[in-house]
C-alpha cells in the first residue's frame, strides 16, 4: 500500500503491530511451557489473555479508521520471536532458561510499548480520541507487564541463575 497521508502511515503501523500481536498471541504458549519458574509461566499465561483482549481492541480501532483488519508482517516482530526460539532451545540450566525467556519477553514489550506509544501521539493528532483510549489501555497493559518481568528478574530468576 502507498502511504500518502498519516492517516495511511498509522494504518500501516496498526497493521505491522496486528501482525505482531497475533504473532506474539501464538507463541506466549511455547514461553510458557518453556519456563521453570511457575510465576513466569503465570505471567506468560495472564499476558496471553491480555493479548487476546489488545487483538480485539486494534480490531476496534481498525473500525475507527473505516478499515478492515489486515496485517502486514513485521519483520522485527518475527526477528525478536525467532531469536527467542532460538534462546529456548539453547539453554539448558532451568534457571538460565527462565532469564533468557524474561530477557525475550522484554525485547518484545519493548518493541510493542514503541509501537503503541507511536500510534497513541499519531491518533491523538488525527483527532480520533476513542482509538487513542483503546491504545493506551494496551501501552498501560504493556508496561505493566514489562515491569512485572523486571521484578521476577531481579527477585529471584537472576539469583537462582546464577546460583
Ligand atoms: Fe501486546
Ligand atoms: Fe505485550
Amino acid at each position: 500500500m502507498q502511504v500518502k497521508s498519516m492517516n495511511d502511515l498509522f494504518l500501516n503501523t496498526l497493521r505491522d503491530i496486528y501482525y505482531a500481536e497475533k504473532q506474539i498471541y501464538k507463541n506466549l504458549p511455547k514461553m510458557a511451557k518453556a519456563a521453570a519458574s511457575p510465576e513466569l509461566k503465570q505471567a506468560f499465561e495472564k499476558h496471553r489473555d491480555e493479548t487476546e483482549q489488545q487483538i480485539e481492541r486494534l480490531e476496534l480501532v481498525f473500525e475507527q479508521f473505516g478499515a478492515s483488519p489486515r496485517s502486514i508482517r513485521c519483520e522485527a516482530m518475527d526477528g525478536i520471536i525467532a531469536e527467542a526460539k532460538e534462546s529456548m532451545g539453547e539453554v539448558e540450566d532451568e534457571a538460565v532458561c527462565d532469564a533468557a525467556l524474561i530477557a525475550s519477553a522484554q525485547t518484545i514489550e519493548h518493541y510493542e510499548i514503541a509501537r503503541y506509544g507511536t500510534l497513541i501521539a499519531w491518533a491523538d493528532r488525527l483527532g480520533k480520541k476513542e482509538a487513542s483510549k483503546l491504545l493506551g489501555e494496551t501501552l498501560e497493559e504493556e508496561k505493566k507487564t514489562d515491569r512485572l518481568l523486571t521484578d521476577l528478574a531481579e527477585s529471584k530468576v537472576n539469583q537462582d541463575a546464577t546460583a
